[in-house]
């Protein structure tokens, strides 16, 4: 009953679609177990690209996908995401999402927005999806779920109660324009028309699937540094990324997941706010970022770009249990003649540290310890084995090998499926 957790082992963005898409070939079934539409997976095979939101990077490789309860999920873009990979010739039919997620309404997008403009300078800069709102609702007990859907008086009746409070802080606290209840109602009877047929009891479709010992992939959303309960906190996203939460948001016990590969990019990317110990200024970030093409998937944003950091990644290695790293972008780095990558960090009192800082502060004022390791400054696009790799670029996976202890099973030289250097064959990854 073999069952992988793939896990962002940064800020988000590390290439976990790609990762997924090419594990999910090798495998049956691929669930997602948090975050909403705040993520962007983008996939590129046979010359198309597609960028994901909701759906599990399983569902271009034609696999069995599962949205977990862990998730939250905005109808609106579910329907359009629905909508746009049949139009392409992807058929959405073998998707399920479980009746316990819970669903972003337009109250949620609206407070999202509204609570960032407020905070003007101390925005965390979201992606202003109704994320933080609909599970602070979630844990108030106030939240309308995918099941709720099924019963048209229930849902008038949830949407009703919801609307009385939160078009209050709406108008009265935010300064905006109120929801119109009727018209709130009406779409969402329309939503749970077209998501009827998706709605079931994920939790059991797993459960019998790892009983049949069919391959499975559990699939993070965003990533480590942005979990909610251990990352950098309040620059954070509202749920956990994290790789024991995929026990959680699926609905399976912690003791039926076998391994978690981390993904992690060869260098550092961070969209919003928030410390960045890494973050290279000037026009080396920019040539980062437009070798990288490191602008956000769901809004555009220019990516914040930083060299590797390797206490952070070991943070990660620790708090998810990752088994091994798949190196996403080493091809990026090949218009670098030099490499400084962060072996430890310099804290405010002088201490140098390989770990993580426990305290914000430390966290905050944090200064990067450098190794510089010799670029390779040529194109991997012909490369085609990891013995092939130039030696300094074989030397940069070994570094960060042998500085986590970890191992590095996949190396991502470009954007397309086929693009990577496998330690072991793939179908042997899915299947540890
Ligand atoms: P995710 O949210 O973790 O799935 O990552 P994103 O899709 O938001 O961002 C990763 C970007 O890098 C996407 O545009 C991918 O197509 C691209 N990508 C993934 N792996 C590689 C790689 O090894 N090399 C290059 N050049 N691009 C990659
Ligand atoms: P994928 O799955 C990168 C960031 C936002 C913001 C913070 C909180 O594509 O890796 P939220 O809207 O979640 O309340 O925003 O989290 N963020 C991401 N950054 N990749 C993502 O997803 C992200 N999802 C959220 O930029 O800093
Ligand atoms: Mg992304």
């Amino acid at each position: 009953m073999p069952a992988t957790v793939i896990v962002g082992a940064q800020w988000g963005d590390e290439g976990k679609g790609k990762i997924v898409d090419l594990l999910a070939q090798h495998s049956d079934l691929v669930c997602r177990y948090q975050g909403g539409p705040n993520a962007g997976h983008t996939i590129v095979t046979d010359g198309e690209t597609y960028k994901l939101r909701h759906m599990p990077s399983g569902i271009l490789a034609g696999k069995q996908c599962v949205l977990g309860a862990g998730c939250v999920v905005d109808p609106e873009v579910f329907v359009e995401e629905l909508d746009e990979l049949e139009s392409r010739g992807i058929s959405t039919e073998p998707v399920r999402l479980s009746g316990n997620a819970h669903l972003i309404m337009p109250w949620h997008v609206a407070i999202d927005g509204a609570t960032e403009r407020r905070l003007g300078k101390l925005q965390i800069g979201t992606t202003r999806r109704g994320i933080g709102p609909c599970y602070a609702d979630k844990a108030a007990r106030l939240g309308i779920r995918v099941q709720d859907l099924l019963d048209p008086k229930i849902l008038r009746q949830k949407i009703e109660v919801a609307l009385a409070e939160k078009n209050v802080w709406l108008e009265r606290v935010y300064g905006t324009e109120p929801l119109e209840l009727e018209e709130v109602v009406e779409r969402s009877e329309g939503y749970a028309r077209r998501l009827r047929p998706y709605v079931a009891d994920t939790s059991l479709i797993v459960d019998r699937a790892l009983r049949k010992g069919s391959t499975i992939l559990l699939e993070g959303a965003q990533g480590t540094l942005l979990d909610l309960d251990h990352g950098t906190y309040p620059f954070v996203t509202s749920s956990n990324p994290v790789a024991s939460a995929a026990a959680t948001g699926i609905g399976i016990g912690p003791n039926r997941i076998d391994a978690v590969i981390g993904v992690a990019k060869a260098y550092l990317t961070r969209v919003g706010e928030g410390p960045f110990p890494t973050e290279i200024a000037g026009p080396d970030g920019e040539r980062v970022r437009e070798a990288g093409h490191e602008f956000g998937t769901v809004t555009g944003r220019l990516r914040r770009c930083g060299w590797l950091d390797l206490v952070a990644l070991r943070f990660a290695v620790r708090v998810n249990g990752i088994t091994a790293l798949a190196l996403t972008k080493l091809d990026i780095l090949s218009a670098f003649a030099e490499l400084p990558v962060c072996t430890h960090y310099r804290l405010p009192d002088g201490t140098v540290t390989e770990d993580f800082p426990a305290h914000q502060s430390d966290f905050h004022h944090a200064l990067p310890v450098y190794e510089t390791l010799p670029g390779w400054e040529a194109p991997l696009d012909a490369v085609s084995d990891l013995a092939e790799l130039p030696p300094p670029a074989r030397g940069y996976v070994e570094f960060v090998e042998r500085s986590l202890g970890v191992e590095v099973c996949l190396v991502g030289t470009g954007a397309e499926r086929e693009r990577v250097l496998a330690q072991r064959e793939p179908a042997a990854l899915a299947r540890p």
